[in-house]
């Protein structure tokens, strides 16, 4: 009797960053002939790619951990991978008896063999930083046919005081600019024409000769790839030199999200951002000048420890100066180890003033988005169809500056390119219209 492939079945938390990761577990894993599985029940490994970035995730994923049990046979080997792995080690062992592996970020290599090994029954945690580790060799399995993310840089040298990140995934370093250009062909070979290059600060990429302009060059010149966007830059790498190879490739869409966390000066200082509210609102009007229409979304947190009323007003009132078109916001989750927890215990904002700011900060924000969607109304974009939307007939679909536009239409759309106007909005998403481009109109008569 032929062998069947063994089964593998993945979850992924946290960032585009862990999405990618499992993309490439995955793509190492079908080398070894294992096939992916869309649910655990019965699959011969399963594995979470985790993230420590706030204790919420965290928390979540060990709920999980515990209900996946449930799903496993006698032979399954349950792996954790990822951020959480890597922080809690052979803790994680300690903790949970039915898990076999803890491996992290640059530790995916070993995979294969590692499962091997647990299969005879051993448990492993492999938590050591490879700086060389690019995963270079390994094919990315991509599920998404339309758009596809390219890891640039791993790691990350800031020091911000809430993050767990550095610890996470170690210092940073950037691919070669040859191995990404080569990764960006056979991406377009496979018709995604859509393209999100990643790094934790990703315009510091610097691979020894070129910098984040030069990457933008050429991966914006590799032909077919019709839209480039990055995540997450930091405002202190958006040299002119960047700002200008943006503006003048083509196909970088207009569209930045430049985390800010805080619009007080005196809290991005025992943040360690190495910027001024003045400095991070320059910033954001020299990306405004360079590229007309530009989006700006950002990341915020609230209840840094020692913020005041005072400093959160700040935030609130730079999020109306600088008019963000969208912002993630957070409640500051203290991470074991961070610079932050050794800040005086008397500085500890409350959960209640925390959760309080975090509504008031929605609002701010909410309005904001409202106001400019609503004038958005009624003008046209070029939107990318990814996908069926999660409810009824429409698809869902996105402009260059990122903004989701549900249309009517139906699968064999995905992929396309099509002109549309915004007809409605619920004040973050859009409804929209196609409209007939010149080349679809009957020619005259
Ligand atoms: N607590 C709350 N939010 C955090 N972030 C990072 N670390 C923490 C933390 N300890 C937020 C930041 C970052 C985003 C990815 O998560 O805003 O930009
Ligand atoms: Fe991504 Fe950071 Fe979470 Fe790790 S900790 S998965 S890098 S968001």
């Amino acid at each position: 009797m032929a062998s069947e492939s063994p089964t593998v079945y993945i979850e992924t938390y946290g960032c585009q960053m862990n999405v990618s990761d499992s993309e490439l577990m995955l793509g190492r894993l079908a080398e070894y002939g294992y096939r992916e599985v869309d649910a655990p029940d019965g699959a011969d490994v399963i594995l979470v790619n985790t993230c420590a970035i706030r204790d919420h995730a965290e928390q979540r994923v060990l709920g999980r951990i515990g209900e996946l049990k449930r799903h496993m046979k006698s032979t399954t080997v349950l792996g954790v991978t990822g951020c959480m792995a890597q922080r809690l080690g052979p803790r994680l062992l300690e903790r949970a008896k039915h898990v076999a592996l803890v491996i992290g970020p640059d530790g995916y290599r070993a995979l294969p063999s590692l499962i091997e090994s647990a299969r005879h029954g051993e448990r492993v945690a492999k938590v050591d930083f490879d700086l060389e580790e690019h995963y270079e060799d390994f094919r990315a399995r991509r599920v998404d046919g339309v758009s596809a993310w390219i890891p640039v840089q791993r790691g990350c040298d800031y020091r911000c005081t809430y993050c767990i990140v550095p610890t996470t995934r170690g210092p940073e370093r950037s691919r070669a600019l040859a191995d990404v250009i080569r990764e960006t062909h056979e991406i377009v070979a496979q018709g995604i024409t859509e393209i999100t290059l990643l790094g934790q600060t990703v315009n510091s990429y610097y691979d020894g000769t070129h910098d984040f302009a030069d990457l933008l060059r050429a991966v914006g010149a590799v032909p077919g790839v019709r839209r480039l966007r990055f995540t997450s830059p930091h405002p202190n790498d958006f040299s002119d030199a960047v700002i200008e190879a943006m503006a003048t490739t083509g196909a970088v869409c207009e569209h930045v999200h430049l985390p800010m966390q805080s619009g007080s000066t005196t809290t991005l200082k025992r943040m360690l951002r190495r910027y001024t509210r003045e400095e991070y609102a320059e910033c954001a009007r020299r990306l405004r000048a360079a590229i007309p229409g530009l989006a700006l979304t950002t990341d915020i947190i609230v209840g840094f420890p020692g913020e005041t009323e005072e400093e959160f007003a700040e935030t609130l009132t730079a999020v109306r100066e600088i008019g963000f078109d969208d912002a993630y916001t957070f409640k500051f989750s203290a991470r074991e180890g961070t610079p932050a927890t050794r800040l005086p215990e008397a500085w500890t904002v409350s959960d209640e003033v925390a959760s309080d700011r975090l509504e008031r900060l929605i609002d701010t924000v909410r309005e904001g988005t409202r106001a400019i969607n609503m004038s958005m109304l009624g003008t046209r974009h070029e939107v990318l169809v990814e996908k069926l939307a999660r409810r009824g007939t429409l698809l869902q679909t996105r402009t260059r500056h990122h903004r989701t536009v549900l249309i009517p239409g139906d699968d064999s759309m995905i992929g396309r390119y099509l002109m549309t106007e915004l007809t409605g909005t619920t004040g973050s998403t859009f409804t929209g219209a196609v409209v007939p481009t010149r080349a679809a109109l009957p020619l005259a008569g």
